[in-house]
């Protein structure tokens, strides 16, 4: 009786055990306890610290969230992972500032950026206002702006009095004679610290601070098709394999009935819904999801000539995958060897001499985006021009607009061809000069 009892408890736990296997762990990618995810669930830390990876298969096709990329460690890649070190991190244990090897107080960083970063505007030879475009959706395709949007919008009192002790918060005080706003009254940036997983009560508060990426790492166009298989079947026509959308003008544009649009001016009152939606946030962003969102649906419309009998499914899957595919040759092939040397991306793996199907999947390697490149690619912003020209087809400029008014600005792009008139300018606008002169309507 009594052994049979406990083989039937055996029995149980197993049960129980093989659900479980379902959830792990955001930063370590490990499989969690039954135990774990109650109290990660009591102390609503989910999906922040624990992801539910659904059993994987392995004929199915690329999921939204990316799970199931390494069939032995189904959680890496996808949402809610850490990001890569090149360095180890180098945090003082007390929470507070890193100090210089001497042990004093880094320069101020305001003071750092006015001397190292001058305003100016030098047309760049060689580059058009595209890539600037790619590098910004690039951008938002493999990492995250939450903390961003953390104290743009949400924790905006890190300037107040009490600002700096408060934990959430890091400000940078401003020198009185910063050249820039020595006449204003302005003496502190608002700044908040990352979010991380010590800080959310994922990982121990002993652990080196790690920032949580709330985005896929990976390049697929999760700004086009969202990261969540539920939420992104809400966003798809369910016919044809198609991206839903409404007709302006004969254009595809996607449904109008957002509510996440930060600045339209009254007569801007197109917001889009979507399944990602900081879409509706940089101008680069906004309007390359167009170019995306619009570019599946003449796929789907494409092989659905040709491959009559495909379901909604099958040409949504295909359509997508042709999408992503164009979008990883643009940026691999197209743009990075006229950024950094092709000799170089060659050597390192990155890319290959020929042409046609390449199997370089390597399992013990983990998806991620380098914290280094979240920092380095700030330098970028050197090269956005601050006036964009609007043009007609012949390259005929139109107008010019100042890129601070479209950004938030969704409503904008459907109003008298913007968005027509700016994807011209993409390809006929030089960026700026590689230089570290920055526009005065980017800088600060
Ligand atoms: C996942 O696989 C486990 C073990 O093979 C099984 O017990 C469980 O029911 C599966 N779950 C789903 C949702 O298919
Ligand atoms: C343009 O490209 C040439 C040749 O690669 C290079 O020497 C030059 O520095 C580049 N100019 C700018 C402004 O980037
Ligand atoms: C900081 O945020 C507050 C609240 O939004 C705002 O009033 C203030 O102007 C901001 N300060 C700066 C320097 O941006
Ligand atoms: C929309 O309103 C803004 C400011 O209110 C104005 O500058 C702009 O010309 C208007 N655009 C159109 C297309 O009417
Ligand atoms: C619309 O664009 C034209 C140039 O194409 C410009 O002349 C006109 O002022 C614009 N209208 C508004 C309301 O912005």
């Amino acid at each position: 009786m009594d052994i049979s009892g406990t083989l039937w408890s055996c029995v149980v736990i197993s049960c129980i055990y093989s659900v479980t296997a379902e959830w792990y762990d955001t930063f370590t990618g490990n499989q969690i306890t039954e135990a774990r995810l109650a109290a990660l669930r009591l102390n609503n830390l989910i999906p922040w610290c624990a992801i539910e990876v659904k059993n994987c298969s392995l004929d199915e096709p690329r999921r939204l969230d990316n799970s199931c990329n390494n069939i032995h460690r189904p959680s890496l890649g996808t949402i809610m992972t850490p990001y890569h070190h090149i360095l180890p991190p180098d945090f003082p244990t007390n929470g507070g500032l890193r100090t210089a090897k001497s042990g004093r107080a880094l320069p101020n960083a305001r003071a750092l950026r006015v001397a190292l970063v001058p305003d100016g505007r030098i047309p760049n030879k060689n580059f058009t206002h595209l890539l600037t475009n790619m590098i910004v959706f690039v951008t938002a395709d493999s990492t995250t702006v939450h903390d961003t949007a953390n104290y743009v919008a949400l924790t905006t009192t890190c300037c107040m009095p009490g600002g700096e002790l408060d934990p959430r918060c890091m400000p940078i005080r401003v020198p009185d004679d910063d050249v820039h706003l020595r006449r204003s009254n302005v003496r502190c940036l608002n700044l908040t610290r990352s979010i991380t997983y010590q800080r959310l009560g994922c990982t121990p508060e002993t652990l080196p601070p790690e920032r949580i990426n709330l985005n896929t790492p990976m390049l697929d166009l999760a700004q086009v098709y969202g990261s969540e298989t539920a939420k992104a079947m809400n966003f798809r026509e369910r016919w044809g394999g198609r991206l839903k959308a409404e007709k302006l003008k004969g254009k595809d544009w996607p449904p109008g009935n957002g509510r996440v649009c930060f600045q339209n001016n009254l007569n801007e009152t197109r917001c889009h819904a979507l399944a990602e939606s900081l879409v509706n946030s940089l101008l680069s962003v906004n309007m390359a999801f167009l170019w995306f969102m619009r570019q599946h649906n003449n796929l789907a419309e494409r092989l659905a000539k040709v491959n009559p009998c495909w379901d909604d499914d099958k040409l949504y899957m295909v359509s997508r995958d042709i999408n992503i595919a164009t979008w990883q040759q643009i940026m691999y092939y197209d743009l990075m060897p006229n950024i950094v040397d092709y000799k170089y991306l060659l050597k390192n793996g990155v890319i290959f001499p020929d042409h046609g199907h390449v199997d370089d999947y390597d399992p013990s390697l983990e998806p991620l985006v380098s914290i280094d490149y979240t920092v380095a690619s700030r330098w970028f912003h050197s090269l956005q021009e601050g006036r964009l020209n609007l043009y007609d087809n012949q390259g005929k400029i139109l107008r010019q607009v100042a890129a601070v008014e479209t950004t938030l600005h969704t409503g904008m792009l459907p109003l008298n061809n913007t968005l027509e008139g700016l994807t011209q300018g993409s390809f006929r606008q030089p960026c700026t000069s590689t230089d570290k002169a920055m526009d005065p309507d980017v800088s600060m």
